[in-house]
């Protein structure tokens, strides 16, 4: 097993290019399960988190091609309507085959994921979602179990929490639903707009875009298209949040910064400046020695609220701040596993609940230790507190930041950081 070595206290300056997003990739890899032909894809990030979902859509009978970040999926050979739980166990996101198996298959045998890292995160509403249109859901043996004799019947649907991959697997199902299905308090999150896009020009009926209320007229068939995945936020907010912790000075390129409102925000209140172009944003942050990061609260919320992929992040930086900043993690329970690590750099961190109360070092330091990562982006916090914190941070278990950072060591390279890759 590999671990990430950085030697801390580098300035990032420079530029770097955002990658694809993730959580975009993953639902619309999935969609191309909803019609037989060749569907191109491009600005697909190279991560193992895709890698996984592909393997999944080669195990229901599609073929792939990658040519640099382009990926072509042959949604012809679907035959095969079961994912096995070693698939789903590595990663929860492999439900997204559920809606699209239902709507071309009339069943599906998924896994249930299980808990994770940072939550119990159960599938209750997306069941609950295929049940209102009309699909029988049993439970057994650990899968769900899931069929309808014929099309699906279009529903309404209201989710008590607006949860992301829930609204995509019931948009992929409706899409192919005889009648209109409404969605209420849908999630909004940008993803969800990249797949609406994709769907669109696959041939279905959706309006609603950007809004909780969605309304899919259901369509016979629908047929391969070409789409493109839009820039990851988060990985955008990763690097804006290092450039800050760091006192650098920096461009982010190839991104979308009005997918980021609520972080844009929250860094401009720390003090740091914040430009933002059409597709880049530039950070100067500035010596702390001279410019103290100022404390900021934060709340987790759904989109456009401030998202929770970038809360363990924003809490490495608050750790560095000349005073006391509140943290709430609104979405998910137990989202909290990077403290123990970043303690175990000085930071003064205090949970109650899901408040954590982090004090500013202020002119003090980090200081490199030894730490594990235990989920995605409490794995990318920790970089971030090992390249601000004096001398050598080693972060175990890299695994988890190879599923959602495209080549974070040679962006961070390329952005000046000491940083690489060693076995444990
Ligand atoms: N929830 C339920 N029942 C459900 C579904 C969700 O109770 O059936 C609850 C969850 O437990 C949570 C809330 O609703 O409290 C919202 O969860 P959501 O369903 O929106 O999360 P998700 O779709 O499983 C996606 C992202 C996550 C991201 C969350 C929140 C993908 C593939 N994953 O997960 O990304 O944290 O939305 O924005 O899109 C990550 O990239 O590191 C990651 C975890």
């Amino acid at each position: 097993m590999e671990k990430l070595v950085i030697e801390g206290g580098q300035a990032l300056t420079g530029e770097v290019a955002i990658s694809g997003a993730k959580n975009a990739a993953l639902p619309l890899i999935a969609a191309s399960l909803l019609a037989p032909g060749e569907h191109v894809l491009h600005n697909v990030p190279d991560l193992r988190d895709t890698l996984t979902i592909l393997r999944l859509l080669e195990s229901l009978g599609l073929t792939w091609k990658r040519d640099g970040s382009t990926l072509t999926i042959d949604g012809t050979g679907l035959r095969y309507s079961e994912a096995s739980y070693d698939l789903v166990k590595t990663m929860r996101a492999s439900v997204l085959v559920l809606g699209p198996l239902l709507a071309r298959l009339g069943r599906a045998k998924v896994s249930l994921p299980g808990g994770c890292a940072i939550g119990a995160r159960p599938i209750n509403f997306h069941l609950m979602g295929f049940e209102q249109l009309g699909v029988r859901c049993d439970i057994k043996h650990g899968y769900v179990e899931a069929s309808i004799d014929g099309r699906m019947q279009g529903g309404t649907v209201y989710f008590d929490i607006p949860s992301v991959t829930g609204t995509e697997n019931l948009l992929m199902a409706a899409a192919l639903a005889q009648g209109t299905t409404i969605i209420k308090n849908a999630a909004r999150e940008p993803e969800i707009g990249n797949l609406i896009d994709m769907l669109v020009a696959m041939g279905a009926d959706i309006e609603g875009k950007n809004s909780d209320r969605l309304t899919i007229h259901g369509v016979e068939s629908l047929t391969a298209a070409e789409s493109t995945i839009i820039p990851d936020r988060i990985e955008a907010g990763t690097y804006a949040i290092a450039v800050c912790a760091t006192g650098g000075d920096a461009v982010i390129t190839q991104c979308e910064p009005s997918h980021l409102p609520s972080l844009l925000e929250k860094i401009r209140l720390t003090g740091a400046s914040v430009e933002v172009d059409k597709n880049a944003i530039r950070m100067i942050a500035g010596n702390r020695n001279e410019k103290p990061i100022l404390p900021v609260d934060v709340t987790t919320m759904p989109y456009p609220g401030y998202p929770t992929d970038l809360q363990a992040q924003f809490m490495a930086l608050m750790t560095m701040s000349n005073g006391l900043s509140v943290i709430n993690e609104t979405i998910f329970e137990n989202r909290f596993m990077h403290v123990a690590e970043l303690q175990r750099m000085g930071a003064d961190i205090k949970i109650d609940g899901r408040i954590a109360m982090v004090k500013g070092l202020d002119q003090y330091l980090l200081t490199g230790a030894r730490v594990m990562a235990t989920d995605l982006r409490a794995s990318s916090s920790l970089v971030i507190a090992g390249l601000a914190a004096k001398g050598r941070t080693d972060i175990a278990r890299i695994y988890h930041l190879e599923r959602g950072y495209e080549n974070m060591v040679g962006k961070l390279t390329g952005l000046g950081a000491k940083v690489w890759k060693e076995d444990e």
